[in-house]
């Protein structure tokens, strides 16, 4: 966490929660979450985060961005603590929900603390309807009724589903099923959601029905968002701060609207064609780095 954070949050007021705390601050709250100097090694030798640092107050859209292999999934998967079936592994640092240390506690625990992680590329059980996804994705309550009104508020944040809800989930839209996934994630009654690129492969206008459908979500629910992007337009748009990763590393930071007018950034992430970045945008972003040293 850089002193830049704290004097964006602290300046814009845009967070409930500010967080950072360090020598010579008044003492504050911990943020929700807080990731400092977070290492992630796979396979025991492949080094893909180095040095991650982050935050996510109390109540905030906060914007992770980066172009393929940066690092972000890597790095929501060391939040929800995922990374175990992928042979990989925390090395250094430490993750911090409320200023409780989680670095090593098991996936399902942490979705008892309240962290749902959507995992990318939209994972659905495509042979049940959607209803029956909501309902297998319940943490065992065992309370039926309780179920219902998770399932009814879904339904309320994402109409579609409701008019699908008798369909396999194989036979959603790529943005039906995005929803659908992010209605399963709502089902654990998240306080923080881990959205890995909810954009992808969805037409501008379905990235924006879904992202406004979350910003609902966070100011009617209070369910702060981590939200992982590409498309750092749309991402920008519903954040109110942001993180740029590349090469395993968080290179620049700050409050959405700064970023937004930040001029490399505007040419790299935000210019031509919706913000995406093909391929050849990616190797010509990395071939230029004056702005990154
Ligand atoms: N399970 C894994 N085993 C080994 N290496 C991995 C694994 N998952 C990711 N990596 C590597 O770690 C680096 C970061 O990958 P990560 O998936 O976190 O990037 P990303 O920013 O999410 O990219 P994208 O936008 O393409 O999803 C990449 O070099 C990737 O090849
Ligand atoms: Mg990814």
């Amino acid at each position: 966490m850089t002193d830049t954070v704290a004097r964006a949050h602290e300046a814009g007021k845009t967070f409930a929660n500010p967080g950072v705390s360090g020598a010579g601050q008044a003492a504050r709250p911990a943020p929700l979450l807080a990731v400092h100097n977070v290492e992630v090694i796979y396979d025991k030798v492949f080094l893909a985060i180095k040095g991650v640092s982050l935050e996510v107050p109390e109540g905030a859209i906060v914007a992770l961005l980066g172009s393929n292999g940066a690092g972000k999934s890597t790095t929501l998967k060391a939040i929800s603590g995922l990374l175990g079936p992928e042979r990989g592994q925390v090395t250094k640092g430490t993750v911090r929900w409320r200023g409780q240390d989680i670095t090593r506690l098991s996936p399902p625990a942490r979705v008892r603390l309240g962290i749902a992680q959507v995992l990318e590329g939209r994972r659905v059980f495509e042979h049940l309807t959607p209803e029956e996804n909501l309902i297998a994705a319940s943490t065992p309550i065992g309370n039926a009724r309780r179920v219902r009104e998770l399932v009814q508020m879904v339904y309320d944040y994402f109409p579609r589903l409701y008019e699908r809800r008798n369909a396999k989930a194989g036979y959603l839209s790529g943005g039906e099923q995005q929803m659908l996934a992010i209605g399963r994630a709502l089902m654990a009654e998240p306080r923080l959601l881990l959205l890995d690129e909810p954009s992808l492969g969805l037409a501008p206008v379905l990235v924006e029905e879904i992202f406004r459908i979350v910003q609902r979500i966070n100011q009617e629910q209070g369910v702060s968002v981590l939200l992982v992007e590409q498309n750092a337009r749309a991402a920008l748009d519903v954040a109110s701060y942001g993180y740029l990763m590349e090469d395993g590393r968080v290179r620049m930071d700050g409050p959405a609207e700064v970023l937004k007018a930040n001029p490399d950034i505007q040419e790299f992430y935000l210019g031509g064609g919706a913000g995406r970045t093909s391929y050849r945008d990616v190797k010509h972003y990395r071939r230029r780095k004056r702005w990154l040293a």
